[in-house]
């Protein structure tokens, strides 16, 4: 099972994805919030984030809502074993918000949609201020799982929607040079809060949870260029 918060709530994977909960706490006080989580490149841990940090909000009380905004390769309606009849394409395109309860209080799912595949079109239609209505009036939390910045083009449209944007590394494995790339590119109105750094091997687990970069006020000597760099964790090209 992906779900750790589920399967082993007190060990240190279960820790590491509560602390991030309060470390994005930190970094965006306001509720209701929405938060958007990408990655570089595929397979970095996005999707097992969401779900955990999603499950981290819900036990500590917050309605949350999670949205499979990977139209292309959805995959949480198969992670919480919910229908994917309906969901996100319906949203986006009819502005119908009829989320799937999960086995979990507080937490509910959004899964893409059966007709999810003609992603630029459904984007097209996406009214940004009408759904962030629709979703806030209802949720505290909303975490939003979106493809990674390589190679699609609607990341973009997805992190300025939520507003709030998290990074997924994976050590030895994000391409060093797409991700400076991607840091020193991100538009104005997209905001950073930070990184997740995942699958990292110290001591006794891979979810450690290493440090939050604070992307407005530390940019200069903290960057996550240099923080990254410093680690040494980030593949060489
Ligand atoms: N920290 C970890 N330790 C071990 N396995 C992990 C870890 N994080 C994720 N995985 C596994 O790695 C695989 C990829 O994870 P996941 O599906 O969450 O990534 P993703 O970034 O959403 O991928 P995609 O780009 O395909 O959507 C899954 O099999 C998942 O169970
Ligand atoms: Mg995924």
């Amino acid at each position: 099972s992906k779900l750790i918060l589920h399967k082993n709530p007190l060990s240190p994977e279960a820790e590491a994805f509560k602390k991030l909960k309060f470390n994005i706490d930190i970094l965006t006080k306001e509720f209701p919030k929405i938060i958007a989580v990408t990655s570089i490149i595929e397979n970095e841990g996005k999707s097992t984030i969401v779900a955990n940090l999603a499950i981290a909000y819900s036990l500590a009380g917050y309605k949350t809502l999670i949205i499979d905004g990977d139209l292309r390769k959805p995959s949480l309606h198969k992670i919480f074993e919910t229908p994917n009849e309906h969901g996100f394409t319906e949203l986006v395109t009819k502005n119908i918000l009829k989320p799937y309860p999960s086995r979990f209080q507080n937490l509910f799912i959004l899964p893409a949609g059966e007709d999810s595949l003609n992603v630029l079109k459904i984007l097209d239609a996406f009214d940004l201020r009408k759904i962030r209505e629709l979703l806030t009036e209802n949720f505290d939390v909303v975490i939003l799982d979106t493809p990674p910045v390589l190679p699609v083009a609607e990341v973009n449209t997805l992190a300025d929607f939520a507003g709030h944007l998290l990074l997924v590394v994976r050590a030895d494995y994000t391409p060093k040079k797409l991700l400076f790339e991607f840091e020193t590119s991100i538009p104005e109105n997209i905001r950073l809060i930070g990184f997740v750094l995942n699958f990292y091997k110290r001591a006794e687990s891979h979810y450690r949870y290493y440090k939050y970069y604070h992307h407005e006020t530390e940019k200069e000597n903290n960057s996550l260029s240099n923080l990254l760099k410093k680690l040494k964790i980030v593949k060489e090209d």
